[in-house]
């Protein structure tokens, strides 16, 4: 059977059950407190319940569970990253970043309540994913904790998406080749999308050497994640998106976009996604949700 030819139900069960699973997860961290801190919470509920694709914690449960990893403790796991991604995304929507005012079809978070409270609900966000990945519940075992932590911890800061964030502001009206835009999308979006994967394995306890050929399709899908969604933004449509599009070019970002044209990017784009499903080619089925996941990174409509 061919990848084209799995069903479609396996990577929409899989999705509607992540995004349930999430909502439910945020919602049991993070119960509004009886105090002013009470529109905290609130923006951080508004922006992590309800919206987001949930593509990084379907990673990680995807991969824990080729290894037969205890469910709770993957989805725990997924929710610590989808909270810095979250955050990535409330800080990445400020004025002084992208400034927009919609995501997820409603108002950014500081469009809703206000710039303060914004950069507040991104810290904490930040906070709340290391506070998951060190409790007990999401694992017994302290040294696979440590490991989590580090390497959620790279793939956020400077070595990772805080990093690639300040070279697409950088990136600002330059003229970079494809070498240099190649780095800064694997920090700005592939570093996150690349630990999802990671984790998944780490909670397996797959030795490093066992993981190579997962860390091989990581890095083809988050470079195809990040070309998909300048393609998007160039010519899909704002309504499903759910966000203003038609915003690269005109902030003179540089993207593989920008950079080859939209058939070329989105030639590349699908060429990355049969070289990570190639990656996949030893294992059998349990594999088949990370195969049915590449394909839908480059053929998402939002
Ligand atoms: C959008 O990420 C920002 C990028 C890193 C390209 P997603 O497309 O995963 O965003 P949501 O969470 O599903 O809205
Ligand atoms: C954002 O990339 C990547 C992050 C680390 C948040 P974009 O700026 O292209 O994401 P969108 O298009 O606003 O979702
Ligand atoms: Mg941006
Ligand atoms: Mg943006
Ligand atoms: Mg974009």
């Amino acid at each position: 059977m061919s990848v084209t030819d799995l069903p479609d139900s396996l990577l929409k069960t899989g999705l509607q059950r992540i995004q349930r699973e999430v909502d439910a997860t945020f919602d049991a961290f993070l119960p509004v407190p009886d105090d002013s801190r009470a529109r905290l919470v609130e923006a951080m509920r508004y922006a992590a319940m309800g919206g987001g694709k949930r593509v990084r914690p379907l990673l990680v449960t995807a991969t824990a569970d080729m290894f037969g990893v205890d469910r709770d403790a993957a989805v725990r796991t997924g929710c610590a990253v989808e909270a810095i991604h979250v955050y990535s995304l409330i800080h990445d929507d400020l004025p002084c970043m992208d400034d927009d005012d919609l995501r997820h079809g409603k108002p950014t978070l500081h469009r809703e309540f206000d710039e303060a409270t914004a950069v507040l609900a991104g810290d904490s966000l930040h906070a709340l994913a290391f506070e998951i990945l060190s409790e007990t519940a999401t694992c017994s075992d302290p040294f696979t904790r440590a490991e989590l932590i580090a390497t959620l911890a790279a793939a956020s800061g400077k070595d990772g998406m805080a990093g690639g964030q300040m070279m697409d502001i950088e990136s600002e009206g330059e003229d970079y080749d494809l070498h240099t835009i190649t780095r800064l999308q694997q920090l700005k979006t592939g570093a996150l999308l690349a630990a999802s994967v990671e984790m998944g394995a780490i909670l397996g306890k797959i030795a490093p050497e066992g993981r190579t050929h997962l860390r091989a399709y990581a890095r083809d899908i988050g470079l195809a994640f990040q070309i998909a969604d300048d393609l998007l933004d160039v010519e899909g449509d704002a309504e499903k998106a759910g966000k203003a599009l038609r915003k690269d070019e005109e902030q003179g970002k540089q993207t593989f976009v920008t950079l080859m044209g939209v058939e070329p990017a989105r030639k590349q784009a699908r060429a990355l996604v049969d070289q990570a499903i190639g990656h996949l080619a030893g294992h059998g089925t349990e594999a088949d949700l990370l195969r049915a996941l590449a394909r839908f990174i480059v053929e998402r409509d939002r």
